[in-house]
């Protein structure tokens, strides 16, 4: 939440810090990958996370058990160009300073205040991958627990 509290935010400052990471990989880019990964497992900086996130293998974040960052680096790739990346990022923080509220919260707890005129676009877990045998998401999201929250969401015309 701290990387979309600075892309919305700080939009430029979190450009370039990216972007010193960026161009400070070159020549050792996998053993660099790990040196930022140890950074962010030891820091949580949201600069850390968005380097990880453009370097990792599919983009997809994985943590350990301990809560740790633990995806590998795609090596064919760099991560997306800095200046690319800012005109993405400078377009999401146009559409979304002064109107997004950013929260780490339960979905149960925001969808509690949500009314009629408020559309609700959710992405969870897709089943199977927040049991005991598959630790993607630190948290598991319980079906009949989600089920019943949407039929909620139903009865009160959300
Ligand atoms: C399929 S991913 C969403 C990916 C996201 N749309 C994106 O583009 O990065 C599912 C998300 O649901 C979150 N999640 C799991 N259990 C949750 C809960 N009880 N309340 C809120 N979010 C939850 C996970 O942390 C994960 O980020």
């Amino acid at each position: 939440m701290d990387l979309w509290r600075s892309i919305i935010e700080e939009p430029d400052s979190i450009c370039d810090r990216y972007r010193r990471l960026w161009a400070e990989q070159t020549g050792r880019e996998r053993e660099y990958y790990d040196r930022v990964r140890d950074l962010f497992n030891k820091t949580r900086r949201p600069e850390y996370l968005l380097y990880l996130l453009l370097r990792c293998v599919k983009a997809a974040v994985r943590y350990n058990s301990n809560g740790e960052f633990n995806q590998s680096p795609d090596n064919r790739r760099r991560g997306m160009n800095p200046e690319t990346l800012r005109e993405e990022i400078v377009g999401a923080s146009r559409l979304l300073r002064g109107k997004a509220t950013v929260a780490a919260a339960d979905y149960r707890e925001v969808l509690s205040d949500v009314t009629t005129s408020d559309i609700v676009y959710m992405d969870p877990p897709y089943q199977g991958v927040c049991g005991d045998r598959d630790a993607r998401y630190i948290k598991g999201l319980g079906f009949d627990d989600f089920v019943a929250t949407l039929r909620d969401l139903n009865d009160r015309g959300v």
